[in-house]
């Protein structure tokens, strides 16, 4: 099969388009003909190895595993021992291992049935942007809560805004495009390059900008809480993480951070939401697995609108 591979961390100069054997799936992991794969802001950190701190997990001197890509949707061509919820030519979506490839395995409980509502590239474009949506904001926000979610014209953002929406919440887009907030069904929108944020609210997602805690503290209800979602350039290090070590003991205020988590429930209601079209990925542009490295670069310089998709 086709995949882009790497043996080493670096830009996007590193990523190679190879022949490698086609994957087998061991006991309980189905193999996926990748018909569309997500290419999510986790790919750029895994390939970089940036922060330094993701080596622990990933490879300390070099990438432990060579394949890229998360999140896909395709056909399954095969299942292994024990796989009872799939079969050979079920239209799946879900996380992989090396989405960027013709031939992904995954986990049984990693992939939900695609809805037939759905394209391919829109079930690809979802998994990991939102669940990290919904995760953000489970619990947080109701009917009428006041929602400010900085960054919500990427990956993430523009899914976070739809989910607000979606609880009944009133929100609010700090984004460099207004226009596109408006269409994801933002309350309003706060255009960050020329504006100041202003306002306060319940639940505030900082998905980008890394602004000072200090002042989206300013912008917070006495109770309210922030949600470190991510950020970009926060040093080679930690990546910004310190940002989130928040010391406030006399504060109502809630700082919350969190690490998105694949389980079946978390796809499930990725897909039921797909399948009502009530939160939808927008994907902005669709390049041929070839074109992995030039997707990843559209994708690191932050304007992209939604999400980007590699098709095979
Ligand atoms: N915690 C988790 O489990 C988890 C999961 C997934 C991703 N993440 C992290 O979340 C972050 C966002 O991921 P993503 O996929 O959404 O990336 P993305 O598609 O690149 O979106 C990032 C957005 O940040 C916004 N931004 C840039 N500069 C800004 C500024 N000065 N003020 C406000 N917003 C600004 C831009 O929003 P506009 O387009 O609206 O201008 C941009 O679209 C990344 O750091 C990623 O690593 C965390």
């Amino acid at each position: 099969m086709k995949a882009i591979v790497r043996y080493t961390y670096g830009d996007e100069s590193v990523l190679e388009f190879a022949d490698l054997p086609d994957p087998v799936a061991g006991p309980g992991e189905v193999l996926v003909r990748v018909r569309a794969a997500g290419v999510d802001r986790g790919a750029w950190h895994i390939m970089t190895g940036l922060p330094r701190l993701a080596r622990l997990a990933f490879g300390v001197r070099r990438p432990r595993d060579p394949g890229l890509g998360m999140d896909a949707a395709g056909v399954v061509e095969s299942v292994g021992e024990g796989v009872t919820r799939f079969s050979p030519g079920d239209e799946v979506f879900g996380v992989v291992r090396g989405s960027f490839a013709e031939l992904a395995v995954a986990a049984e409980r990693h992939l939900v049935p695609k809805p037939a509502n759905a394209g391919w590239e829109e079930a690809a474009a979802a998994p990991t942007s939102m669940i990290t949506a919904f995760d953000a904001l489970r619990g947080r926000a109701t009917t009428g809560t006041r929602v400010l979610v900085l960054g919500a014209g990427g990956g993430v953002g523009h899914l976070a805004v739809q989910v607000a929406r979606s609880l009944g919440a009133h929100v609010t887009a700090a984004t460099s495009d207004p226009a596109f907030a408006a269409s994801l069904g933002a309350t309003s929108a706060i255009d960050y390059r020329t504006e100041p944020l202003i306002g306060t609210y319940d639940v505030i997602l900082d998905v980008g900008g890394r602004r000072p805690v200090r002042e989206l503290r300013a912008l917070l209800s006495p109770t309210g809480t922030l949600v470190f979602v991510g950020g970009e350039g926060g040093g080679a290090i930690l990546g910004g993480m310190q940002r989130q070590l928040v010391v406030a003991p006399f504060s109502r205020q809630k700082f919350v951070t969190f690490v998105a988590r694949t389980t079946p429930a978390a796809l499930q209601e990725v897909a039921d939401h797909l399948a009502a079209a009530t939160v939808v990925p927008i994907v902005e542009r669709t390049y041929r697995l070839d074109e992995a490295a030039a997707a990843l670069r559209h994708m690191s310089a932050g304007t992209v609108r939604g999400k980007l998709v590699l098709v095979p």
